[in-house]
C-alpha cells in the first residue's frame, strides 16, 4: 500500500494546496469519481451508502447526489442536490455524515451517518477527511495521508457503489476529486468561405 501511496501523492498538484486552503471551510462542493472508466461521475446517496454516478439509475427512493460542506473538524456532511431529481425520488435527508470503514471493520462500504444512528459504536471513521489538491483524502492515525477508495459496479447499470480499501470483489481503484469532468470545448464551425479569387 505504501508504493500506491508514494506514487499517488508524486502525481498530485502541488501548487494547488495553497490555492484550497485559503477557501472558507463552508464551501459547498461536489465530489467526483476518477478511475480507469470513470471520467468523474458524482457521489450520491441511496439507503445510508455511498455510490457513484447518475443518482435517478438507483433504486433507491431516497437516492440523491450529495452536496457536500467540510467542517472544521474534519467531517464531510452532506444534503441532496435535488436539482432534476426525477419525480420518483424522495431525498428527504440531510446533513449525513460520510464516513469510511475502520482498518477492523467487516462491511468495506462508504456511507452515511445521519443523526438518528451517529451513535452507532462500529468501526468507522468520520473525523479525517481532507483535501491535498483537489484530491479527498483521509488521515490515518498514524498521521499518513490514504486514499484507498475503490468502486464496484452494480451489474451493467453505470452505477458503482463506493467502497474503501478493498478490492477483493473486483473493485477498481479510485480518485475522489472536488473537481467535475471539464466540459468538452464547444465546436469550432467549419468554416464554408470560398477564398476569393486570384483573378
Ligand atoms: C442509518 O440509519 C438510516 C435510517 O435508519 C439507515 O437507512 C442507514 O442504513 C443507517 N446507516 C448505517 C451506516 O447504519
Ligand atoms: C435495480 O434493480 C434491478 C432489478 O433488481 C437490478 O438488476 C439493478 O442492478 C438495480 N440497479 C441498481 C443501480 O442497484
Ligand atoms: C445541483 O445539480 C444541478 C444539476 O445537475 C447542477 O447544475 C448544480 O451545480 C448542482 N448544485 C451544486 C451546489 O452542486
Ligand atoms: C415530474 O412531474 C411533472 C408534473 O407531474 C411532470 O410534468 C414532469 O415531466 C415529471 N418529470 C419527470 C422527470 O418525471
Ligand atoms: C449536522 O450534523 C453535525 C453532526 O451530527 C452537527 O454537529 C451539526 O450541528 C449539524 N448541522 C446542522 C445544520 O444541523
Ligand atoms: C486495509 O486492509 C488491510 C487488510 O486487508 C488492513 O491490514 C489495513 O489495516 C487496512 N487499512 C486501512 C487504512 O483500513
Amino acid at each position: 500500500m505504501s508504493i500506491l501511496k508514494l506514487a499517488l501523492f508524486a502525481s498530485l498538484p502541488f501548487v494547488a494546496l495553497g490555492a484550497r486552503q485559503r477557501r472558507a471551510t463552508t464551501d459547498e462542493f461536489e465530489l467526483f469519481a476518477y478511475g480507469p472508466k470513470l471520467g468523474g461521475p458524482g457521489l450520491f446517496y441511496a439507503d445510508g451508502y455511498a455510490y457513484i454516478g447518475d443518482p435517478s439509475l438507483s433504486n433507491s427512493s431516497d437516492a440523491a447526489t450529495v452536496i457536500c460542506r467540510s467542517s472544521l473538524n474534519g467531517a464531510f456532511t452532506g444534503s441532496p442536490n435535488t436539482t432534476n431529481l426525477a419525480n420518483s425520488t424522495s431525498a428527504d435527508w440531510s446533513n449525513v455524515t460520510l464516513f469510511v470503514p475502520g482498518p477492523s471493520n467487516t462491511d468495506h462500504r462508504v456511507g452515511f451517518l445521519d443523526s438518528s444512528n451517529t451513535t452507532t459504536s462500529s468501526d468507522i471513521i468520520t473525523d479525517s477527511f481532507f483535501f491535498y489538491g483537489s484530491t479527498a483524502m483521509v488521515k490515518g492515525s498514524d498521521g499518513s495521508l490514504e486514499t484507498f477508495w475503490t468502486g464496484l459496479a452494480v451489474g451493467n447499470t453505470g452505477v458503482y457503489a463506493l467502497y474503501w480499501n478493498d478490492t477483493s470483489l473486483g473493485q477498481v481503484h479510485l480518485t475522489m476529486r472536488n473537481v467535475g469532468p471539464s466540459s468538452p470545448p464547444a465546436a469550432v464551425p467549419i468554416s464554408t468561405v470560398t477564398p476569393a479569387s486570384r483573378s
